[in-house]
C-alpha cells in the first residue's frame, strides 16, 4: 500500500507531537492553506499540542468534518463548541467553518457548506476512526460518492458517543457531515487512531479491500494517506 504511510507511536501524546510536526512542515513549505479538522477524544491531545506550539493558523482557513443536528454552538457538546474550547479562543485561524445544525433548512445547509468546501479545497483533512470504522459521521453504507449531508447515526455510535451527554440531555441521534468525496478530495488525509477499541477498524483498512461495510477501507483509494497509531498491526 504505497498511498498510505503508517507511523507507529508509543502514545496518543506522542502521536499529537507528530501530527504538529507534520502541519508544521506543510506550513513552512507553504502548501497549507485549507486545513479541515476531526473532534472527538482522539484530537484532544492534538490540539492540545497545537495550542502549546507556534504553529501559525492565521493564513489558515478550517473547516470541520461533521456537527450534531439540534444543539446550539453554546451547548458544551456541540462540536462547535469543542472547537472554540480546545483551539480556536487560544490559535487564531484566517477563519473557521463548521456545518450548522441548527440551520431551518438542512438540506440548503449541506449544499452551502458543499460549495465552500469547493471554493477552498481542503490542503490536509484529519480523520479519526469511529469503532465501526466510520469517518466523519459516514456510517457503514455510506457511498463513496457521498457528499455534505444529513446523517442517522448507528446505534454504534450512539452508544460511544452518549458518554459525553448527561442524564437528562438528550443525546443528537442525527448529524451533518462531510461526505466521502468532501473528505476524500483533500490532497493529504492524516488520520489517528489510538487504542485496542480501533484494532478492528485499522485490521479492515489494511486488509487491503474496500468496502462500504467498513468507510475507512474508502481510504485505500486516496494517494496519501498517513496513518498515525499506537496499534502493532
Ligand atoms: C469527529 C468525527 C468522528 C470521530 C470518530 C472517533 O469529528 O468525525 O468520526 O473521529 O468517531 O472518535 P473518538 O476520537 O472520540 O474515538
Amino acid at each position: 500500500m504505497e498511498n498510505i504511510q503508517t507511523i507507529v507511536v508509543d502514545s496518543k501524546e506522542q502521536g499529537a507531537e507528530k501530527i504538529c510536526e507534520l502541519v508544521q512542515k506543510e506550513l513552512e513549505a507553504g502548501h497549507l492553506h485549507v486545513l479541515g479538522l476531526a473532534t472527538g477524544s482522539t484530537m484532544e491531545p492534538v490540539y492540545e499540542k497545537m495550542t502549546e506550539s507556534d504553529l501559525d493558523f492565521t493564513n489558515v482557513i478550517a473547516f470541520n468534518l461533521d456537527e450534531y443536528i439540534g444543539i446550539p454552538a453554546t451547548h458544551k457538546n456541540s462540536y462547535a463548541y469543542y472547537m472554540n474550547e480546545l483551539l480556536f479562543s487560544k490559535k487564531p485561524f484566517k477563519e473557521t467553518h463548521i456545518e450548522n445544525g441548527m440551520a431551518e433548512d438542512l438540506d440548503a445547509e449541506c449544499v452551502r457548506y458543499e460549495t465552500l468546501l469547493k471554493e477552498n479545497p481542503l490542503d490536509i483533512q484529519f480523520l479519526g476512526i469511529g469503532e465501526n470504522g466510520h469517518i466523519a459521521f459516514n456510517e457503514p453504507g455510506t457511498s463513496p460518492e457521498s457528499v455534505t449531508h444529513v446523517v442517522e447515526l448507528t446505534e454504534s455510535t450512539i452508544a460511544v458517543n452518549s458518554q459525553y451527554f448527561t442524564e437528562d440531555e438528550t443525546m443528537p441521534v442525527t448529524a451533518l457531515t462531510m461526505g466521502i468525496s468532501s473528505i476524500m478530495q483533500a490532497k493529504k488525509l492524516i488520520v489517528a487512531a489510538f487504542g485496542e477499541k480501533k484494532r478492528p477498524a485499522l485490521e479492515k483498512l489494511f486488509e487491503g479491500v474496500v468496502t462500504t461495510e467498513w468507510p475507512v477501507t474508502y481510504l485505500l483509494d486516496h494517494p496519501d494517506v498517513i496513518v498515525i497509531t499506537d496499534l502493532k498491526l
